[in-house]
C-alpha cells in the first residue's frame, strides 16, 4: 500500500545531480531505494518495520547471494523442532488461512533458521511474505473477508492465487526476486529503525527520499500488515486483538497519529539538516495540510511543489481517483547577504 513504483519514473526527474549517498528513510516496499540502486548510488534504505527490513536486506544491501534449489529442499522439509513454531496456526487458522496453510507457514518458519546466513533469510523472508500478501485478497491483512472471498468463483476468476497453495505462490516468484539481486559496487545497508534514532547515527548523505505514513488517510501500516510484521519477529509474547488478530502493543510511529505528526516532522527535518536535498512525498488528503505542511518544509529548505493526479484509484494509501501525489523538492537555502557601502 502506497508503493511507488508507479511513480518511480516522475519521481527521478527531481533528483538532483551529483549524488553519492542517498537514504529512503521510509522504505515499505523498497522501491525507491531499488531505483537509487540502480542509479549506482550508495543507499542507505530504512524502516521501522522489520518485514520491510527484509526485503532491504533481500534486494538493496545484498549484492550476490541467490536461493537455491538446495535453500528450497531446507526449507521446505518437515521441521523437526515443529512443538516451537505453532504461532501461525493457533492465532491465523480460519482467520486467513486453512489449517494445512497456517501449519505450512509455521513449518517454513521453522526451517528459515536453518538457512546459513541472514541474507538468505532475508530472501526467504521477503518472498514467502509477498506470496501471503498475494493470496490474500486486496492485498492487506486488515479484513476477516479472506476465507469468503477464497471461496467466491467471481473473486477466483479474477485472481487465480486466493486459491493457490502458498508453496506453488512462493515459487512462482522466487526466481524473479533472485533475479532482481545485483551489485552496483556500493556498500548498500537496510536499517530497521525509526528514523527519529537512525539520523543521528549517519553522515555525508547527498539525498534523502521522505515517503512518511499519509496521517489521517491509511496511515496504519501496522493495521493494514500486522500479518507479516508478527511471521517475520514470531511474535511470542504479544496480545493478538479483534477479527484480525493484529498484534499489541504496536510499535510507535510517530508520523501515524495526528497528536504526534507535527512533532515527529519538526525532529525529522532538524535531524537532516545536515543533508542537502529532499524529496518527500505527500497526498493532498493528509494531515498537516499541503500549505500548512509547505510552511513547516520552508523554515528549513527553499521548495517547490509537484504534483501528479490521480485518475484511478490503484495506487493505495488514499490514492482514490482525484487525489493527488505531491512531491515536495527541497534544496538548501538561498543564502541572502545585504551588502553595505563603506563612505
Ligand atoms: C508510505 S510508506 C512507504 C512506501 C514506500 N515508499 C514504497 O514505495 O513502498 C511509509 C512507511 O514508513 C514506515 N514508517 C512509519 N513510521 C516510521 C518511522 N518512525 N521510522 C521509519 N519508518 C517508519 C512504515 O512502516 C511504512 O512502510
Amino acid at each position: 500500500m502506497g508503493a511507488k513504483h508507479t511513480h518511480l519514473a516522475w519521481i527521478k526527474k527531481f533528483i538532483p545531480n551529483n549524488v553519492n549517498t542517498a537514504i529512503d528513510a521510509f522504505a515499505g516496499s523498497q522501491s525507491v531505494a531499488f531505483l537509487f540502486k540502480q542509479m549506482g548510488y550508495k543507499t542507505i534504505t530504512n524502516d521501522f518495520l522489520n518485514f520491510n527490513n527484509q526485503i532491504g536486506l533481500a534486494l538493496i544491501e545484498n549484492k550476490n547471494i541467490k536461493l537455491t534449489n538446495e535453500d528450497l529442499k531446507l526449507l521446505f522439509q518437515p521441521a523437526k523442532n515443529k512443538k516451537d513454531f505453532e504461532l501461525i496456526g493457533n492465532t491465523f487458522t480460519n482467520v486467513f488461512f486453512e489449517k494445512d496453510e497456517a501449519e505450512f507457514l509455521d513449518n517454513f518458519r521453522a526451517n528459515i533458521l536453518l538457512l546459513n546466513n541472514s541474507i538468505k533469510q532475508a530472501i526467504a523472508f521477503a518472498v514467502i511474505n509477498r506470496s501471503m500478501t498475494r493470496k490474500i485478497t486486496m492485498g492487506h491483512f486488515g479484513h476477516t473477508q479472506a476465507l469468503v472471498y477464497a471461496s467466491d468463483p467471481e473473486r477466483i476468476k479474477r485472481n487465480r492465487s486466493l486459491v493457490r497453495p502458498i508453496k506453488d505462490i512462493f515459487e512462482e516468484i522466487l526466481p524473479k526476486y533472485n533475479h532482481a539481486i545485483f551489485d552496483n559496487k556500493q556498500e548498500n545497508h537496510s536499517f530497521n529503525k525509526n528514523i527519529l534514532d537512525l539520523l543521528p547515527t549517519l553522515k555525508n548523505i547527498d539525498l534523502a527520499y521522505f515517503d512518511p505514513p499519509y496521517c489521517d488517510s491509511h496511515a496504519d501500516y501496522q493495521g493494514f500488515y500486522h500479518l507479516l510484521e508478527t511471521y517475520t519477529e514470531y511474535w511470542k509474547e504479544k496480545e493478538f486483538i479483534n477479527g484480525i488478530k493484529r498484534y499489541e502493543p504496536q510499535r510507535f510511529s510517530g508520523f501515524d497519529k495526528k497528536r504526534d505528526v507535527i512533532t515527529s516532522f519538526e525532529k525529522l527535518f532538524e535531524l537532516s539538516e545536515e543533508i542537502p536535498n529532499w524529496l518527500i512525498s505527500y497526498n493532498n488528503r493528509s494531515y498537516p495540510g499541503i500549505k500548512e505542511f509547505e510552511k513547516i518544509i520552508s523554515k528549513y529548505r527553499d521548495l517547490t511543489v509537484e504534483a501528479k493526479t490521480y485518475h484511478n484509484g490503484r495506487g493505495g494509501k488514499g490514492s482514490v481517483a482525484g487525489s493527488q501525489e505531491i512531491l515536495f523538492v527541497c534544496k538548501p537555502k538561498k543564502k541572502h547577504f545585504v551588502s553595505t557601502i563603506q563612505q
